[in-house]
This record gives C-alpha cells, sequence and structure tokens, in this order.
C-alpha cells in the first residue's frame, strides 16, 4: 500500500531535539534583559522563535528595514550556542500599511470590518497584502540568509485561530476564481454538484456566486458551504505557500513550520506537504478538570500527529494564563516537566515553551512565562532546566522514532469537518465521538491514536470510524484490504451517508461500506428523549436511554448480532453487529457512540481485536506510551495524580533518566513521576 506522505507514522527530520522559547526581546529593556541569554543557555535552551509580532519593529515606515536590534539579539543568542526560528511577522501588518489600505482589513459575516489594535487583522486574499508580506519576507529572507545563527522559519501565527471566516470582496473574487477551476469552468457542474435547484440557487456564472453567510439567511447550501470552506484552506496555503517559496528559494537549508492546530485548514494536504515539519501550540490547562485533562491531552496531541506525523511544539503551556475572558490554571510543581513528556510521548520532536518572560504590557499580561514579570526566576524555570538537561539524554532515542499504537480513530479530514458542519442538525460534530472513544481507550490503557483512513494501517488491530457522515469511497478499498488481513473496524451510525458534494447518497446506507459491514440501514431518525426514549441490550447488560439518533439495520447473511434495541418498533432490530470477513471483523454500530454505549460495545470491539492495554486498566491516573525506533522500544510512563504514588508492572530495560538497568517487576512512581525506559531487547 502506497504511504501517504504525511503519514502520522512519519517520523521528523530535524537533525536534533530543539528546546527553548518564543522570545520577544521587543518588550524588554537591554538592561531587563541583560541575563536572558546566559539564563537560556544555563536551561539547556537551543532555540529561541522570534518576530512573530515584530513588523512595526522592523519595518517602523513602508520601506525602512531596520534589522539591528534582532540581529544583536540573535548574535548575542548564538553566541551561547542558541539559535534563532525567525517568523514571518504576518499576523501583525503595521498601522502605516492598515492605514494605506484600510480594505485589507478582514470582514466578518455581519459585514463589520475589523479595526486596527489587536492582531490577525487582515485578510489573507487581499492583493495588497499579499504583496507586503512578500515584500517583509523577501527583505527578511535577503537580510538573513548567512546568517549562521538562523535555522529555521515559522510562517505567520496561528492561522485561523481567531476566526478562519473572511467576508471582503477580494475573498469573493478568489472565491469565485477558485470555483470555476475547481469545476473545470462549467457553471452547470457547479450546479449540478451543489443540488441548486433546491430553493431557486441556480447560478449562471461564477461571477454570481457569493460567500454564504452563515444567518444571512442560514441556513446556506451544503455544498456551497463546503466549497467555502475548502476555498479558506486553499486561500491560506496559498499565502502560506507565497513565504515558502520566498524563504526556500534565499536558503535551502532552512527548515520551515506553521503552529496550529485551527479550523478550516487541510493540514493534510498541500498545507502540510509545504512545510517541513507541522508545529502544535499546545495549551493542556484549557482543560481544567485535571481527572480527564490527561485523557484530553492525549487525544489532542493524538489529533496533531495524525495530520503530517510527529511534530514540533513551538508554543507549550508552562504556566497559568489567559486574557480577557479566560484565564487556566497554571501546572503545579511537577507538572510542567510531566506534561512536557506527555508530549514527547505523544510525537513532539522539539519543544519550546511559551513564553520565556511573563509580559508587562499589552492583552496577555497574564499569559504567564518561564520567568515572573519581576525577572525572577523560580519553580517553572527549574523544572524546564531539568527537562532541559534530561533532553540532550533522551535526544538520540527519541529523533527518528515513531508512535507506536494499535488502536486509533479516525481523524484529520477537512472534507468531513466542514461537510458535516454546514448539516449538524444540532447533534455533536464526529471529532465528539472521535474523542470519546479515544478516551475511553486511553483511560483504560490501551496505545490509542488518531489515524485517517487514507494513512498506514498496518499495526492498527482496532479501528474506528465513528460518525463519518461525509465519505470518499476511495477510502473502501485499502480499509477492506486491512480487515480482511485481520484488522477489528468500528463504524458508527450515519457514516458514509453522504457524498463529497455533500450530498445524500442514492445508495441504501452505508453507502459504499454496506458491503464491508453487511448490514443496510432501512430506517433512522433522532432518538425522542424523555418516557419515549429507546434502550438498547448487549453482553448481558442493559441500557436505558440511548443518546440521540436511532437507526433500524438489516444484516447480512452470516452476520452476528451483538445487541439489540429494546423498546417499541425498534425492539429485537440490531443494535450491534459483527461481521467476519478473510482475518477480520467488522462491527457496526446503530447508534451514538457516546458515553455508556462505549461501556458496552468498545469491550467486544477488543476482543475481537485482540488488543490488550500496557497497564492494568483499573490505574487511571498511569499513562503509558510507547515510541519505537526500527527494534527499539521506548516507554514513558507518566503518573499523572499531584499527590499520589502508583506501583506499576513493568518490563526490564534501562531508565534512561536514572541511567539504571531495571528488572521486570512493580516499580514505584511518585506523583508527576515519569520514568523513561528502552526496553530489553529480548522482550
Ligand atoms: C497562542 C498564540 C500566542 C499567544 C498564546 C497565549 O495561541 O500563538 O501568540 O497568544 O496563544 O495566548
Amino acid at each position: 500500500m502506497d504511504t501517504h506522505p504525511l503519514s502520522h507514522k512519519r517520523p521528523s527530520k530535524l537533525d536534533r531535539f530543539w528546546f527553548g522559547a518564543p522570545y520577544y526581546p521587543e518588550h524588554w529593556t537591554a538592561e531587563e534583559r541583560r541575563n536572558d541569554a546566559q539564563w537560556m543557555q544555563e536551561a539547556g535552551f537551543n532555540l529561541v522563535r522570534m518576530a512573530e509580532f515584530a513588523w512595526d519593529r522592523m519595518e517602523p515606515t513602508e520601506g525602512v528595514f531596520e534589522f539591528g536590534f534582532f540581529d544583536e539579539v540573535i548574535a548575542e543568542l548564538g553566541a551561547q550556542g542558541i539559535q534563532t526560528l525567525l517568523c514571518t511577522p504576518t499576523a501583525t501588518p503595521p498601522r502605516w500599511l492598515t492605514r494605506k489600505h484600510p480594505d485589507m482589513l478582514r470582514v466578518d459575516a455581519n459585514g463589520k470590518r475589523m479595526e486596527h489594535g489587536s492582531r490577525q487583522h487582515a485578510c489573507y486574499t487581499h492583493p495588497a497584502f499579499r504583496e507586503h508580506s512578500r515584500r517583509i519576507t523577501r527583505a527578511m529572507a535577503k537580510h538573513y540568509r548567512d546568517n549562521p545563527n538562523v535555522v529555521g522559519w515559522q510562517t505567520d501565527n496561528e492561522f485561523h485561530c481567531l476566526f478562519s471566516e473572511t467576508y471582503t470582496a477580494s475573498a469573493e473574487r478568489m472565491f469565485q476564481a477558485f470555483l470555476a477551476k475547481h469545476y473545470r469552468f462549467d457553471i452547470q457542474s457547479l450546479n449540478q454538484a451543489w443540488g441548486t435547484a433546491f430553493w431557486s440557487q441556480s447560478y449562471l456564472g461564477f461571477e454570481d456566486i457569493p460567500l454564504p453567510k452563515p444567518n444571512h439567511p442560514w441556513p446556506p447550501n451544503p455544498g456551497h458551504w463546503l466549497d467555502y470552506k475548502r476555498f479558506l484552506s486553499h486561500a491560506i496555503t496559498c499565502f502560506q505557500r507565497e513565504q515558502i517559496n520566498i524563504l526556500r528559494a534565499t536558503n535551502p537549508k532552512w527548515w520551515i513550520l506553521h503552529n496550529g492546530i485551527f479550523g478550516d485548514i487541510d493540514y493534510r494536504g498541500a498545507f502540510g506537504e509545504d512545510l517541513d515539519i507541522l508545529g502544535y501550540d499546545y495549551y493542556p490547562m484549557f482543560e481544567v478538570d485535571p481527572r480527564t485533562r490527561k485523557d484530553s491531552g492525549a487525544f489532542n496531541l493524538d489529533r496533531a500527529r495524525a495530520l503530517c506525523g510527529n511534530f514540533f511544539i513551538p508554543e507549550h503551556q508552562t504556566s497559568g494564563g489567559g486574557q480577557n475572558p479566560f484565564y487556566t490554571p497554571g501546572p503545579e510543581p511537577g507538572e510542567t516537566r510531566l506534561i512536557s513528556y506527555q508530549s514527547i510521548a505523544h510525537g513532539a520532536d522539539s519543544l519550546m515553551y511559551f513564553r520565556w518572560r511573563s509580559c508587562r504590557v499589552g492583552a496577555e499580561q497574564y499569559w504567564n512565562g518561564i520567568i515572573g514579570h519581576d525577572n525572577v526566576r523560580r519553580r517553572h524555570y527549574r523544572e524546564i532546566q531539568q527537562t532541559g538537561q534530561e533532553m540532550r539524554k533522551l535526544e538520540p532515542e527519541l529523533l527518528g522514532s515513531h508512535v507506536h499504537i494499535d488502536c486509533a480513530v479516525a481523524s484529520g479530514d477537512l472534507d468531513v469537518s466542514a461537510g458535516g458542519e454546514a448539516m449538524r442538525l444540532g447533534m455533536r460534530p464526529e471529532s465528539h465521538y472521535a474523542e470519546q472513544a479515544h478516551q475511553w481507550l486511553h483511560r483504560h490503557g490501551y496505545q490509542v491514536g488518531c489515524v485517517h483512513p487514507q494513512d498506514d494501517l498496518s499495526d492498527l488491530k482496532l479501528y474506528i470510524i465513528p460518525h463519518w457522515t461525509v465519505f470518499d469511497p476511495q477510502w473502501t478499498p485499502a480499509l477492506k484490504t486491512w480487515v480482511e488481513a485481520g484488522g477489528t473496524l468500528v463504524v458508527g451510525a450515519r457514516t458514509a451517508t453522504r457524498d463529497l458534494n455533500n450530498r445524500v447518497i442514492s445508495e441504501t446506507p452505508p453507502g459504499c461500506l454496506r458491503e464491508l459491514c453487511g448490514v443496510k440501514v432501512v430506517e433512522s431518525g433522532r432518538a425522542p428523549a424523555g418516557g419515549r426514549s429507546f434502550g438498547i441490550e448487549a453482553n448481558g447488560e442493559e441500557l436505558e436511554t440511548v443518546e440521540d439518533y436511532y437507526e433500524k439495520i438489516e444484516v447480512d447473511k452470516g452476520v452476528e448480532v451483538l445487541g439489540t434495541w429494546t423498546d417499541r418498533f425498534l425492539a429485537g432490530s440490531p443494535f450491534m453487529t459483527l461481521r467476519t470477513t478473510g482475518k477480520g471483523h467488522v462491527i457496526y454500530i446503530a447508534g451514538h457512540l457516546s458515553g455508556s454505549v462505549l461501556n458496552l460495545c468498545l469491550p467486544s470491539a477488543l476482543d475481537a481485536s485482540h488488543c490488550k492495554p500496557l497497564r492494568s486498566t483499573d490505574n487511571e491516573w498511569v499513562e503509558i506510551v510507547e515510541r519505537r525506533k526500527r527494534d527499539a522500544r521506548l516507554w514513558f510512563v507518566l503518573n499523572h495524580h499531584a499527590q499520589q504514588s502508583f506501583s506499576v508492572k513493568l518490563p526490564a530495560g534501562v531508565d534512561l533518566l536514572a541511567g539504571t538497568c531495571i528488572q521486570e517487576g512493580e516499580q514505584d512512581l511518585e506523583p508527576f513521576g515519569v520514568r523513561v525506559l528502552r526496553l530489553a531487547s529480548d522482550r
């Protein structure tokens, strides 16, 4: 099978583990910065990221470039062995530029134009903005071409972080051109794809097509909406590519990343292919409940890895932080180091802590950094310093390795998320159910990740496709081959019921997966709540209420029924079925894969797939994740509890942080404790 170039198993090509922080020297006086380079060096830094919001410092007025300030800082850091990742500063176009071209300011769906005074205020499709983006990129690239301390670039900062939609006139023109190309200049083909006969929407030419606006009026045509989201991804990819082309042409040795991950960008498409490595900004403390944080963190990290393989973390939460209107809790002592190891375990090949020093000015005064507002080093610094020293020991083991998983949920497709969004019908997105299933498996100690159906499934024993209503029939043959070779596939209700134009399919559902699943959906609808809800029964257990949705299905010959609906007109109708084909199995679930349904269904899927957890299933606070490089196996054993120690059964191996050999058996793991174990080769 051809492996997708951005496989979840792709290790990074970085030649070292980069470790450092985003740094904003422009916020500080020379006196305040006096110790920075030395303190960074003592913390084990080899990289800082700079300049993503410093356009006005580098070009205070049009055409007047002043790089002297950054030159000096880069040189001072370089003298301490710390290199620089520069950024194109296009997330914050300066005032002289927005004054000159007020129509480059973004417009929201209500027609309101953004104002200068925050960030991400320009529209990426605006020709003048694009021209100035190329100009500043060219000027920076030329200036730093031969600077040995500049090793790489970040494009812009967090595209689509605040919102992705844009409704400027230039966006509309570019959207029309995008559609014309996509539909080969044949307007009838667009009318056909979108089904514009409905509500008299047919178009006579591409120049007639507006940008779809939520609530103006709502709902828009689902094909129109999906193509708009594809266009937003295309527009940002073009904008980024212009910068990347300039950087690569100037110095091909530079490596280039972008820090995500946000909506309406097809990271697994051209956007990700253009980069050397994808960045993922990781702020796990947005999940305020420590009980679930380790599971939601694992899901988010795995979701990032599903897009392009191992990733870079340009911003890793260091401390508590916020800006109006929120303030997240902060990691307790030992927790910043612990979550750093969680990130690495799940595929981070470099780490930078947001940010070097807490800032006293601007909208992010309380996004706390490594060093306090008073310029004093305290516990966060010391913890990061310890982690930095440890990274030097681990670096050779980490680079070139990939995260090993044997079960996964489907994730990472723009058409699926954007198409689903247009037809949410008051229900939750497929990503919610993917997260629920992922967290269930993670909580029970399984080696679970996120994988796109087009990716390499070869190591997987269990694969769950939650409720991907939009589904590409081209994914089916590889799934079939994988199942026949021994995989267990779980397919949730509503999957494969819509096509790539976001229209309901004409075949009986689940359409292109019908034969593989061995079921036929003959009726479906919203499950009523209250006194008339539907229950299910499976594995000798009953569940009184199944959330949201039901399907009435019929099964093909030879398909086993593992669970049934229990009420009224559904009573006795299959809820969970099992088809055996080749060496594998397909389980179909005729409802949503939510909380208690998972308790009933996943044990059957795990039985069929022979997946085994890495630890006893009842110790929810301990996480074990494996990275592999050829025959070498690294285990990250992490205790997420702030106060309690646990005894964990571990195999024989070398404890890489302690530098000692351990025998197979129970090992104590202190609160927020971390072990990195290279397993003995005879295992
Ligand atoms: C990121 C962003 C940073 C900073 C940080 C803390 O999303 O890239 O510039 O805003 O969050 O809010």
